[in-house]
């Protein structure tokens, strides 16, 4: 599969399972740099979870979260689209961990009782889907299975800093790259990309009430290298560095990933 083939996939689940053929989710969060989303997103969800509460892992990946969770003692239901993901996730489960692992459309979560779970993760689908209309139904089942004092988490790609970090990979991006000139808002193609202000919108639009707005890796990529190679005191440094930043409203366009909490 290449970024062309891709392309031509008009079917939206097939693309997005057929997507994770290209890209390789089980080693995304290994490095580092990347490891500074990872780590910043457990931070906000460790402000909220106590012991026994239960996990719903919707777009869970190769398990990056739920196993780390399930690692803890938590008991962890995951869904997941891409047929790669899942075959990665299940060869990562333990027979000591409590994870449910199904395959689905976040869409469609009618496998989950209503008033189901304390936690919510929503990190993956509001990368893929296009549409308001499926947004809204994602949504809203990930509301109808939490239980009335449960805390969401929504993860989007944000717009704005997508262009700083093509640029970076590529000097011909400003004349080749897939944007709009006047405008500035990338094509949502492989991933769909959202402005601050959009995620916002479509939270709200969802019914959440919005408890943080978190920049959850802010610059790492772009300065991978360097956060690559610090040692693993300095590397500590500028992870504080980054929590002491990453709410402040001025850093929320400059992250590749931005990190929503919220209530129903
Ligand atoms: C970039 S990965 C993130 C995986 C993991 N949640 C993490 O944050 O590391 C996005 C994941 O969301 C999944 N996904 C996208 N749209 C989905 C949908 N509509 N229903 C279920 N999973 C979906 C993809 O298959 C992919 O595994």
């Amino acid at each position: 599969m290449n970024f062309e083939e891709l392309y031509q996939i008009k079917d939206e689940i097939e693309q997005i399972n057929k997507t994770y053929d290209i890209f390789d989710e089980e080693h995304r969060l290994s490095s580092k740099a990347a490891r500074v989303e990872f780590l910043t997103t457990v931070k906000y969800i460790e402000k909220y979870l106590e012991p026994g509460m239960k996990i719903l892992d919707i777009g869970a990946g190769a398990g990056e979260y739920s196993l780390y969770f399930a690692e803890k003692g938590y008991e962890v239901s995951a869904l997941e689209l891409a047929d790669n993901n899942i075959a990665a996730f299940m060869r990562r489960i333990r027979p000591d961990h409590k994870i449910e692992l199904i395959q689905g459309n976040a869409v469609d979560l009618s496998h989950f009782e209503d008033n189901s779970f304390d936690i919510i993760l929503m990190f993956g689908p509001l990368y893929h889907l296009h549409s308001e209309e499926d947004r809204q139904k994602a949504i809203s089942e990930a509301k109808r299975v939490a239980k009335k004092d449960a805390v969401l988490f929504f993860a989007f790609i944000g717009n704005d800093m997508i262009f700083i970090t093509e640029l970076n990979y590529d000097s011909d991006y400003i004349k080749n790259g897939d944007f709009d000139r006047k405008t500035f808002k990338m094509d949502d193609f492989p991933f769909v990309f959202h402005t601050v202000d959009g995620c916002r919108k479509i939270l709200e639009n969802g019914g959440i009430k919005i408890l943080h707005e978190v920049a959850s890796d802010g610059v790492s990529e772009l300065m991978a290298e360097k956060i690559n190679n610090l040692d693993d005191e300095d590397y500590e440094t500028y992870l504080r560095y980054h929590y002491y930043c990453c709410e402040k409203p001025e850093m929320l366009g400059r992250s590749n990933h931005l990190l929503f909490v919220g209530r129903m």
